[in-house]
């Protein structure tokens, strides 16, 4: 970390503190006030994190402003166009793009690490049949705890690098598992002749009464929505992960917390939220309603896949993800997507109004996502596991560089207490 050759000073009535600056690769400066409490006996107040950097990273970068996202350096659209999700996981695990047998080597320890310990299919029979994907995918994955006891020493590095493979592994199987539970179908075993988005894709789509083809389109599509979401930097879902592991739980209990973040409709949950409000839209002409509802400060209704906390210009993501939509609806024949149609009109109606464009709300990763998955057979509820699935990489990066950081510490956040000053018991007959 470089110091800054700034620094801050805070004036507290007659009190004056100095504070270190830092100065990153990118992005704002930070003040460290690690110290200030002890310095000065004040807290900094920042409820949602909108101005407090948790931590030093050296793995994403967002502009948002500019609306830049980068991978250790490489731009989104970049990887999105000429990489593949596992050279994307391999470079977000471990810095660098992969040599060729590098690379080589890295997707025959994922592919022969997708199948789960089989006792776990008693698991998921404990679920009902019309539970939400998600739930069964929270669970399963804090329960892989349960069945991998020779990877859950987060101090053995060993350790920390095999549960990391088997989670990216692991994942898609898990997911596809939950999608097919949850329709009664059953389950389909990974095969290690076909490549990570292809598996996944006949995991969830073929059965065992004939033979499944998977659609080259489909699996280019299926990888590259892999790809858009893999990381993206201090999430809510990332934040919960990080703040998981300074405990020293286990990496899966720490990824099942991660999931179970995502699942808000406000984080990883607006991707089947936008595509529902997008069918409850219906019509082009329905479309002033529902722009109005969401101006209407005492209506709790938002513009689903709109607005981002760090994005204030068009998310790259939902950019490439819309691309990717018109060429896949295209190739699937589905161009007049109705759907695809209210999107890029509300869009564009959206675009066009002040109070989007004065709050720089603009269309994030989870606008367009929902209508690609819908197009390739997948049901809203599966949107979310299949974001948790892509994200996993960049919750297990990013869980790696925090318990490799030397200053790890528990993160343990402090409060301004509102509530009563002390004050004696009363007896009941007394109350
Ligand atoms: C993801 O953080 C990440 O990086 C997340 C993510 C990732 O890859 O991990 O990018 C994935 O979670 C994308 C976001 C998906 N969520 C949605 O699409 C849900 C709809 N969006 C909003 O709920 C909202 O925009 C958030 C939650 C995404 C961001 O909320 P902030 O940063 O806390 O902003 P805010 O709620 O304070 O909104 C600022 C203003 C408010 O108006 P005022 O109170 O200032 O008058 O903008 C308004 C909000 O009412 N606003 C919206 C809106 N989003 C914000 N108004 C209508 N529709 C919206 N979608």
């Amino acid at each position: 970390m470089t110091e800054s050759t700034k620094s801050a000073t805070l004036k507290i009535g007659d009190k004056s503190v100095e504070l270190p600056m830092f100065t990153p690769t990118s992005g704002p400066e930070v003040i460290d006030i690690r110290k200030l409490y002890s310095q000065a006996g004040v807290f900094t107040y920042d409820p949602g994190f909108t101005s407090t950097a948790s931590c030093d990273s050296t793995i994403t970068f967002i502009d948002g402003d500019e609306g830049i996202l980068t991978h250790r350096g490489y731009p989104i659209g970049e990887l999105a166009e000429k990489s593949h999700y596992l050279e994307v996981c391999y470079l977000l695990l471990y810095g660098e793009l992969p040599s060729p047998t590098e690379l080589e080597d890295f997707e025959d320890l994922v592919t022969n690490h997708t199948m789960i310990h089989e006792q776990m299919i008693n698991f998921f029979r404990g679920f009902r049949r019309d539970a939400h994907p998600m739930a069964l995918l929270v669970g399963v994955v804090g329960a892989m705890s349960a069945f991998y006891h020779d990877s859950t020493d987060i101090n053995d590095e060993r350790q920390r690098e095999v549960a990391s493979i088997r989670l990216i592994a692991k994942m898609p199987t898990i997911a596809a598992m939950a999608y097919k539970y949850t329709i009664g179908q059953p389950f389909i075993y990974p095969r290690n002749d076909l490549d990570y988005a292809s598996n996944f894709l006949r995991m969830c789509f073929a059965v065992p009464a004939e033979d499944y083809v998977v659609d080259p389109i489909l699996s280019r599509a299926m990888d590259r929505i892999f790809t858009l979401h893999a990381d993206h930097e201090q999430n809510a879902s990332t934040s919960t992960v990080r703040l998981a592991s300074s405990s020293g739980a286990n990496p899966f209990a720490c990824i099942a917390a991660g999931i179970a973040c995502l699942w808000g409709p406000a984080h990883g949950g607006a991707n089947q939220a936008c595509l529902e409000m997008l069918k409850e839209i219906g019509t082009p002409d329905r479309i002033p309603e529902y722009i109005a509802r969401a101006k209407d400060k005492d209506d709790p209704f938002r513009l689903m896949g709109f607005g981002h906390r760090v994005y204030k210009n068009f998310d790259p993501r939902a950019t490439v993800m819309k691309q990717s939509a018109d060429e896949v609806l295209e190739l699937l024949g589905v161009e007049n997507n109705p759907t695809l149609q209210v999107a890029k009109e509300l869009e564009r109606q959206a675009l066009e109004d002040p109070y989007f464009a004065d709050k720089k709300l603009f269309p994030n990763v989870d606008f367009y996502s929902g209508i690609i998955l819908e197009a390739m057979g997948f049901p809203t509820s599966m949107f979310t596991p299949i974001f948790s699935l892509a994200r996993t990489v960049g919750w297990i990066s990013q869980w790696k560089e925090q318990l490799n950081d030397p200053q790890l510490k528990i993160g343990r956040p402090r409060q301004l207490y509102l509530g009563e000053d002390i004050r004696s018991y009363v007896d009941i007959e007394k109350r």
